[in-house]
């Protein structure tokens, strides 16, 4: 949490600045922590490289009013994060006020200089509008931007390479501002150091789950599989149904909630990166990590082992980054491997091509630039440094909390994703595959063991249970209280998780004799073979009978046409406009593109059906949606 290592006096930054003896702020808004990352790594950089002293600080830990009278002498960096609907974080609603009055009210605050940089993705609607908003209030605020505003694009996983192109744009302006560069050897901002002793105490995650509760708002708990099944397998795509007891764990959710499923490591990738590093032997021992910099939060707790914190705290299985790429070749073991890695860091355009058509992982790379020796002078520290420390997977709960409280049911494609090209490789989904091999695992559990899928047991024999570490995300997307109120609900593939729920939940209270509203349920698939739950759908509509309509859309079935949910929406557009205008409650679950363009149909068809300018479809959107008759629940 922000008050970690606080060290914060005034909430005034103006002051804390000519106070600090800082040149700058390195301002971060951001909910998951990449933008607060960025913002350590610049300010480290910054130091290191120019000498320049640049505060870190949490946007809502000082009065943004404040800003106004950041003197000329010193500048402001404005890291700044674009969630859902355009929406800026929890920590950045302050500046946003502020940014609205400035705007409002035309004020002037031209003695200010600031640079700016976003985090979003393009696959949404309002792609990195909290950037925009706040730069174009700024500059029409007479504010120096110091440099054009750049933004990050999520979509193809490019957050931190734009952020690396940002970041040398900003050192070439350092230079042309006269700032004096030094080159620099690698600093380590933690100290990692084996014991030589015996870890006390059971050295298994769920021992140190503690370092992970900060993050969290609700409890992590190991919760049990009690019910794990196949809803279609075909080619690289499979889809499987769970069902995890809560047990009598303290934790509750509500129909429409998501899980975070913490997922570990495969005993595959952990054998490699334990075997590149030329520690294998070493995996056991216990470790103690130390930071060097208060501020800086652990990635993993202290002490440890070296393969809890491998398997456990560390994202090994992620592409590695170009300028890790580069800065990892200071270390190779040869001057071979090192000309490998200088070759494909310094050029962007040909280490884009070699990424992806590799995703390579930080081991893979290792053991390519170097196939016969290992990395034996690469500090620990620079692994937990360049790793990024492992999150939790979002899914959105397929059961009800009426119909089934103490059983959370999910609903997972596996990915298992073929690369592009020659190559045999495949990207395996880190969460899903976890999922499908804990529950293959499960004593309980029916799952047919696919060829393709990969055990989380190592050489050793670690296997790591079928327990499943989740917490609860509370969700705005819920069913309305009234039982009458009708209901749009438009899903394409596992999309329809949340809506499972939502229809067992109908189906329930009209059995009860309650009065139950017209449901209309979009559906869309690539054939019949992945329409999920239709066995269960077909089951509600006998319940529901004509209270329930479902209207499917099938991508790449046989000899029929290809046919996008959102067309089917756009058929029946006059018919949901008309449901809304009568109180109904609209949802749209799954992928961000697939919502962005019901959406786009809908206005279209709004304007047209209601005869409404591009203005008023814009109010009568924001009005449904602040009245909760507009809901998303949508991913990248
Ligand atoms: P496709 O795979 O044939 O392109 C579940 O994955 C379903 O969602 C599939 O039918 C898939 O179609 C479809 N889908 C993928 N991208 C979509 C988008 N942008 N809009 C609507 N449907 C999409």
């Amino acid at each position: 949490s922000a008050s970690i290592g606080k060290t914060t006096t005034t909430r005034n930054i103006s002051r804390r600045l000519e106070e600090g003896g800082y040149e700058c702020v390195i301002f971060w808004g951001s909910q998951s922590g990449t933008a607060e990352r960025f913002a350590e790594t610049l300010s480290r950089e910054c130091y290191l490289h120019f000498g320049i002293n640049a505060l870190v600080a949490d946007l809502s830990e000082y009065d943004a009013e404040s800003i106004a009278r950041v003197q000329p002498n010193h500048f402001v960096i404005f890291l700044l994060s674009t969630y859902g609907e355009g929406d800026p974080s929890d920590n950045t609603s302050g500046l946003w006020e502020w940014i609205k009055q400035i705007r409002d009210k035309g004020r002037e605050i031209g003695g200010l200089r600031y640079l700016a940089f976003g985090l979003g993705n393009s696959n949404y609607k309002h792609y990195n509008r909290v950037l925009d908003v706040v730069a174009d209030a700024l500059d029409a605020a007479s504010a120096s931007a110091l440099m054009p505003r750049q933004k990050g694009d999520d979509a193809n996983g490019a957050t931190e390479e734009d952020f690396q192109t940002w970041k040398d744009d900003v050192f070439a302006l350092f230079r042309s501002l006269g700032y004096g560069e030094q080159e620099v050897a690698y600093q380590p901002t933690v100290t990692v150091d084996f014991t030589g002793q015996e870890l006390q105490g059971e050295t298994d995650i769920m021992t140190s789950l503690h370092h992970q509760q900060s993050t969290t708002n609700s409890a992590i708990v190991p919760l049990v599989i009690k019910k794990a099944h196949e809803l279609f397998s075909r080619g690289d795509r499979n889809c499987m149904h769970l069902e995890l007891d809560l047990g009598n764990s303290d934790i509750v959710y509500k129909t429409g909630d998501h899980i975070g499923i913490w997922p570990s490591n495969p005993g595959e990738e952990v054998d490699r990166l334990l075997d590149a590093l030329g520690v294998q032997h070493r995996r056991q021992e216990t470790l103690t990590i130390t930071s060097l910099n208060r501020s800086l939060k652990l990635k993993a707790p202290s002490p440890t082992t070296l393969e809890i914190v491998i398997r456990n705290y560390l994202e090994i299985c992620g592409p590695v980054a170009r300028k890790t790429v580069l800065d990892l070749s200071q270390f190779a073991p040869t001057p071979a491997a090192r000309a490998t890695l200088l070759a494909f860091g310094q050029d962007r355009a040909r280490y884009e091509r070699f990424t992806a058509g590799t995703h390579i992982t930080l081991a893979r790379l290792m053991q390519f630039a170097s196939p016969n020796k290992t990395w034996d002078s690469l500090p620990l520290s620079f692994v937990i440094e360049n790793l990024l420390a492992l999150q939790p997977r979002y899914y959105s709960i397929s059961s009800s909390s009426v119909i089934s409280p103490r059983r959370i049911a999910i609903t997972a494609l596996v990915v298992n994703k073929p690369l592009p090209g020659e190559s045999p490789a495949t990207i395996h989904g880190l969460t899903s595959n976890y999922l499908l091999s804990n529950s293959a695992l499960a004593s309980n559990a029916d799952v047919p063991l696919p060829t393709y899928q990969r055990i989380s047991t190592d050489a050793h024999g670690t296997v790591p249970g079928t327990r499943i570490l989740a917490h609860i995300r509370k969700s705005k997307f819920k069913l309305p209280i009234t039982s009458s109120t009708p209901l749009i609900l438009i899903s394409a593939g596992t999309g329809f998780a949340p809506f499972r729920a939502f229809l067992q939940e109908r189906a329930k209270l009209h059995a009860l004799g309650k009065p139950v509203g017209k449901i209309i349920l979009f559906f869309g698939c690539r054939n019949h073979n992945d329409f999920i739950y239709r066995d269960e759908i077909e089951k509600n509509q006998l319940q529901l009978g004509d209270n329930l309509e479902v209207l499917t859309a099938f991508s790449r079935a046989q000899g029929e046409r290809k046919v996008y949910v959102q067309e089917r929406v756009e058929e029946c557009a006059e018919r949901v406009i008309e449901a809304l205008d009568q109180g109904a409650n609209m949802y749209i679950c799954g992928k961000a593109s697939m919502a962005r363009e019901v959406d786009g149909r809908l206005e279209d068809a709004a304007g047209k059906w209601k005869g409404l300018a591009d203005g008023e479809v814009k109010a009568w959107v924001e009005g449904l949606k602040k009245r909760g008759k507009w809901k998303a629940d949508v991913w990248g």
